[in-house]
């Protein structure tokens, strides 16, 4: 009687976790190159065609600024106008706060594109750290293009974007903490042979037709 409850039960308890869906580890692709390159563009188009989450580091900071009972909120806005980065305790909190979040609200959405970041050595540190074990770096998607191209861009979007940070005095400092502090960490992936470089310079749907190779042979 004993065992025929015994094994009724563990019956039981295998069939449910035969159906329960399996958390997936997250699977991230890091989406990196200079201001104005059109990582968000082509983020948004990604997410359209293919099942990633677009997570854009810069966006959550700014969202986490304007949150009126941050304790964060002015060095936020200071970092920022200065094209400075802002230190990843702050950064990875949210980085991760949003990864849990979407995982919570659906285990299917375990792909990621982290876009702007990591950017700098301090970035890099926090995410191995914090993440390396809960999720996997699958690789980086490189949006090349000019430091004349990344400048126009984002002095045409600084119309309509009201970011304190589409002007030229700030451009400048972000096209310079791009080139010492971003570049190297693009390059040390480079040396891993884990980044996919996309000529950014072109139109949004030519760039688009590259970024399709690149994401049909990854996944
Ligand atoms: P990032 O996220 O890399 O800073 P965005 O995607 O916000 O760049 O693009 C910066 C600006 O350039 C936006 O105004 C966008 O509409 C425009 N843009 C994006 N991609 C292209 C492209 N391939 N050609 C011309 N303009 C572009
Ligand atoms: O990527 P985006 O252009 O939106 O970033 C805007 C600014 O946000 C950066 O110039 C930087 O000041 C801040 N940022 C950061 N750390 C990141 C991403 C963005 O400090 N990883
Ligand atoms: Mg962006």
């Amino acid at each position: 009687m004993l065992f025929r409850l015994l094994s009724s039960v563990s019956r039981k308890a295998s069939s449910v976790l035969f159906r329960a869906p399996v958390a997936m580890k997250p699977q991230v692709v890091f989406v990196l190159g200079g201001p104005g390159a059109g990582k968000g563009t082509q983020c948004a188009k990604i997410v359209e065609t293919y099942g990633y989450t677009h997570l854009s580091a810069g966006d959550l900071l700014r969202a986490e600024r304007a949150r009126p009972d941050s304790k964060d909120g002015q060095l936020i806005e200071s970092y920022i106008k200065e094209g400075k980065i802002v230190p990843v305790e702050i950064t990875i909190n949210l980085l991760r706060k949003a990864m849990e979040e979407t995982m919570r609200q659906d285990q299917e959405k375990f792909r990621f594109l982290i876009d702007g970041f990591p950017r700098n050595e301090d970035n890099l540190q926090g995410w191995t750290s914090a993440m390396r074990e809960r999720a996997d770096v699958r690789f980086v998607l490189f949006f090349d293009c000019s430091n004349q191209v990344c400048i126009d861009r984002c002095l045409e979007r600084g119309k309509s974007s009201g970011r304190t940070d589409d002007n030229r005095e700030s451009l400048e400092k972000r096209i310079q903490t791009y080139l010492q502090s971003t570049r190297p960490i693009i390059d040390l992936y480079m040396k891993q042979g884990k980044v996919r470089t996309v000529d950014a310079s072109r139109g949004v749907e030519e760039v688009f037709s590259d970024v399709r190779k690149v994401l049909d042979q990854e996944v």
